[in-house]
């Protein structure tokens, strides 16, 4: 008998959390973005309802106008070591970005809390959408590279990661204190990579792990971010306002993947979403309103501007229709702000109106356990996504969520109710994947 598909669900742990003005409401941790213990809790209440991963989102350029959680908050890899600790069967998925680190470095990072975690490590790959970036490593904003130009960096760079995880064949160590054999010779691969952007000779200092390599996770949904991912990824992290918007996105990456020789039930498609759920559909609306009524429509601004390379819109009338900026926002998010856009025309609204959605979005996935695991099934099942990252728009969402939602799942025999395997690759149903060099057969 065939196995049923069952549903991925990952976790973005976010301190004080995504909205500007949520910090303040009275069920939240204030210090939770620097907080060992919050994380720590959250991992564990995550992996008690057999979530695939955990997801630790970055940036690396703040100014006064970031969300609180941005201004102080942990750098990925070194929260995801501790947890690794703490946790045992739990995926572990950190950000960095390709346009601002070197190869060498960064395959070594993520291959150690590959080993540390036993084969629980994943990296978010992201390419760094706000030029004042540059301005921290060394560069100016002009030698902030252009959307297109990070993509490609972005392709050169996995490819080197790659090669540098296949350094060392499975077993190439051989550790025999008999014979006084540490490694086989043979097994050892320098890349030797030069390319456009970066010239690699490797090998890397650290070997293989037992999930082969970490899980590629790829978050950017313009053309040259499908692409990318399509090509290069194990999984994918988006966001869809509705079901139909969702179908497409997963239908057209699943097709690109295809063209690039690939089965595309090895590309998983995971839309976030923040459940508000509440024992009635009053009580998830009252849950929405407590977070939004927080936000004044100046910091509203400040959160919209950010998408924009921090762009000033208190300069225009709130109650007018959304202003007309031009090409502003093509070289940053492009995908989020041409979405801002376009929906601010076809809806034709306001300034206000567009800065408070953006701000407090209010969930589709709100109202009863039930509601929500019924919207769950429908986009499992209508081919909209392969499982969720569930963000916490409102305090305690991910206690929610494991504690009402997922018993729902798993009765309607949608999600697991004991891991599957040890690996993150494994509980994803990603294959693991053979060493290049070991999978040559040798003819003399
Ligand atoms: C769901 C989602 C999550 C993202 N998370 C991050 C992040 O944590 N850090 C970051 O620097 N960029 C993040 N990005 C930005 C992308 O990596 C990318 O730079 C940006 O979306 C512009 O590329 P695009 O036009 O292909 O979407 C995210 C994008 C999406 C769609």
């Amino acid at each position: 008998m065939s196995q049923q598909k069952k549903l991925k669900f990952g976790v973005i742990i976010h301190g004080v959390g995504g909205n500007i003005e949520g910090w303040r409401h009275s069920d939240i941790q204030t210090d939770a973005s620097v907080s060992l213990d919050y994380y720590t809790k959250q991992a564990k209440k995550a992996e008690e309802g057999k979530f695939d991963l955990v997801f630790i989102a970055d940036g690396l350029h703040i100014n006064e106008k970031s969300i609180p959680h941005f201004l102080n908050r942990f750098e990925p890899l070194t929260i995801l070591s501790a947890l690794a600790a703490v946790t045992k069967r739990i995926g572990l998925v950190g950000t960095l970005s390709t346009s601002y680190s070197e190869p060498f470095n960064v395959a070594r990072q993520f291959a150690s809390l590959d080993h540390i975690s036993n084969g629980r490590a994943g990296w978010n790959v992201v390419t760094s959408p706000l030029e004042k970036t540059a301005l921290n490593f060394s560069k100016t904003i002009e030698e902030h590279p252009d959307h297109a130009k990070r993509y490609r960096i972005a392709d050169e760079y996995l490819q080197i990661a790659k090669g540098l995880w296949d350094s060392w064949e499975d077993d190439a160590f051989v550790r025999d204190k008999e014979t006084g054999v540490f490694f086989d010779p043979d097994k050892l691969h320098p890349l030797n990579y030069r390319g456009e952007f970066f010239s690699v000779q490797g090998p890397l200092n650290i070997g293989r792990s037992k999930q082969g390599r970490p899980v590629i996770f790829q978050a950017g949904s313009s053309e040259a971010g499908k692409n990318l991912a399509a090509k290069e990824a194990d999984a994918i992290f988006t966001g869809h306002p509705t079901l139909k918007v969702a179908q497409e996105f997963y239908q057209d990456v699943k097709e690109r993947a295809k063209a690039y020789g690939r089965n595309p039930d090895e590309l998983v498609i995971l839309p976030g979403i923040s459940p508000i759920i509440g024992a009635t559909e009053e009580e998830a609306e009252r849950k929405y309103h407590e977070i939004a009524n927080l936000v004044s429509i100046d910091k509203a601004l400040d959160y919209l501007g950010r998408y924009y390379e921090h762009h000033d819109f208190s300069q225009y009338p709130l109650d007018e229709p959304f202003p007309d900026l031009g090409d502003l926002g093509k070289n940053s998010f492009q995908s989020h702000t041409n979405r801002i856009k376009r929906q601010a025309k076809e809806e034709n609204l306001t300034l206000r109106q567009v800065a408070l959605r953006e701000t407090t979005p209010r969930s589709a996935f709100l109202g009863t356990p039930e509601k929500v695991a019924n919207l769950v099934q429908e986009w499992f099942e209508g081919n909209g996504a392969d499982g969720f990252i569930i963000g916490s728009a409102v305090p305690n969402g991910l206690n929610d969520f494991v504690e009402y939602v997922v018993p729902i799942l798993q009765e309607r025999g949608l999600f697991r109710t004991e891991y599957e395997a040890e690996t993150l690759r494994g509980n994803l149903g990603i294959p693991f994947p053979e060493n290049r060099y070991s999978k040559k057969v040798i003819t003399h």
